[in-house]
């Protein structure tokens, strides 16, 4: 999960490394009230979207007061910066910046270890310098048992290049943005521009952070962190739902237990649909062995929900769960859904009492349920109701 820079700021807080002030605003109005808060001299307005290059984009402006805080705010909330609309900004203290650097820790899944980076020539895209002056950059590979202590710090700043008189602080600050890498489990920490300001003391200027959703469970207090808006809407359902559902173009909504069995079943349903002028897979959603009539209803909710589906296959094949379970989950899925089901269930039953089953389906004779026995012809049928 990448974070927001405010958010990657509030962490980077947290952890002792040095960042400006900053406060975010969605209004005009919330910006100019920042401006104030901040002493109304001279502030940073800062688009807040998950994508590099803000700055040339024009989403990152100085100004000076209260008033031109508003009207920079309100000129760059509602932009599109590459794809991306601003829906905040944050009102950050201004830097007198004298010297931009750049820093990042990141997992290099490769050497399986993690890469730290770093050079005295900050500011611009990293991959820029990368490629036109690859020795600026420097970069040292990071024990993860041991991670960067004072000596591997000192380490990075040498073989950056650090003027001796900053080196020690700039080496402090790298300390702590590996405690923010660490302790909060991310697998990206990037500064660019890490400054030294007038007064000669470094700070973190920007900050990107990419989270380890895998260690979620370790950090409850990062929930909040999760961009709810930003997510499809069906699928932040289906998440809470805790289904494995992901989104796709089509009509035919596809609900199938294992992800091997949901995966060909998307191949097969755009096969079967170039017969019927293109028609496609709604979404991938693997319902897991279990697929209790609870699973199978949140199932179908989500699926049936989704304005673009025109038909839904459901391709499950009785493993350890019996097709007899499965038969009187859809059973059961369609009784709670009631009028909410509205759209044709083809359905394709297979293995484990495959013939118990069908028959629960065939007796409870629903007037959206067809039952068809194969997979490529349930695929066809689910195309050609979609396509209708
Ligand atoms: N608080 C600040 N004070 C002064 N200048 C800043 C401040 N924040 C950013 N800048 C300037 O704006 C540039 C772009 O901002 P940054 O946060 O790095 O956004 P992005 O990397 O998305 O362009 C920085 O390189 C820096 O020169
Ligand atoms: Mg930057």
């Amino acid at each position: 999960m990448d974070l927001f820079e405010y958010q990657a700021r509030d962490l980077f807080e947290k952890h002792g490394v040095p960042v400006l002030p900053g406060i975010v605003a969605t209004t005009a109005d919330e910006a100019r009230a920042a401006a104030i808060a901040l002493g109304g001299g001279t502030v940073v307005v800062k688009a807040q979207v998950k994508v590099g290059g803000r700055g040339k984009a024009g989403g990152v402006k100085v100004v000076k007061g209260p008033d031109a805080t508003a009207e920079a705010a309100q000129s760059i909330l509602g932009m599109d910066i590459k794809g991306h609309t601003v829906h905040r900004v944050m009102i950050a203290a201004g830097a007198a910046i004298e010297r931009e650097f750049y820093f990042s820790v990141l997992l290099d899944r490769a050497e399986r270890r993690y890469l730290a980076m770093c050079s005295v020539e900050g500011g611009m895209e990293i991959e820029q310098l990368a490629v036109e002056r690859p020795h600026a950059l420097a970069k040292v590979a990071i024990d993860p048992l041991v991670g960067i202590d004072g000596a591997k710090a000192a380490e990075i700043v040498a073989a950056a290049g650090f003027d001796p008189d900053i080196a020690g602080d700039v080496a402090e600050a790298i300390e702590k943005l590996w405690l923010v890498y660490r302790d909060e489990d991310a697998t990206l920490v990037e500064v660019n521009p890490l400054v030294q300001v007038a007064d000669g003391s470094i700070v973190a200027l920007d900050g990107k952070v990419t989270l380890d959703e895998n260690a979620a469970f370790r950090h409850p207090d990062h929930a909040h962190l999760v961009d709810s808006a930003a997510a499809d809407p069906l699928e932040a359902k289906a998440k809470g739902l805790g289904l494995n559902y992901v989104k796709l173009d089509g009509a035919v909504g596809i609900i199938g237990n294992g992800a091997g069995l949901v995966m060909s079943t998307l191949d097969v349903v755009a096969y079967a649909g170039e017969s019927f002028g293109g028609v496609k897979p709604a979404n991938f959603l693997d319902i897991g062995g279990g697929a209790s009539a609870t699973v199978m209803a949140n199932g179908l909710d989500v699926i049936l929900h989704d304005p673009q589906v025109k038909s839904v296959f459901v391709n499950v094949f009785g493993g350890i769960t019996s097709c007899i379970e499965v038969a009187n989950g859809i059973v059961g899925a369609l009784e709670t859904l009631g009028s909410e089901a509205s759209k044709p269930l083809v359905v394709r039953l297979d293995g484990n009492a495959v013939d118990e089953g069908r028959a629960i389906l065939a007796a409870a004779n629903h007037p959206l349920v067809t039952i068809v026995d194969t997979m490529d012809g349930a695929a066809a049928k689910a195309a050609e109701l979609a396509a209708a």
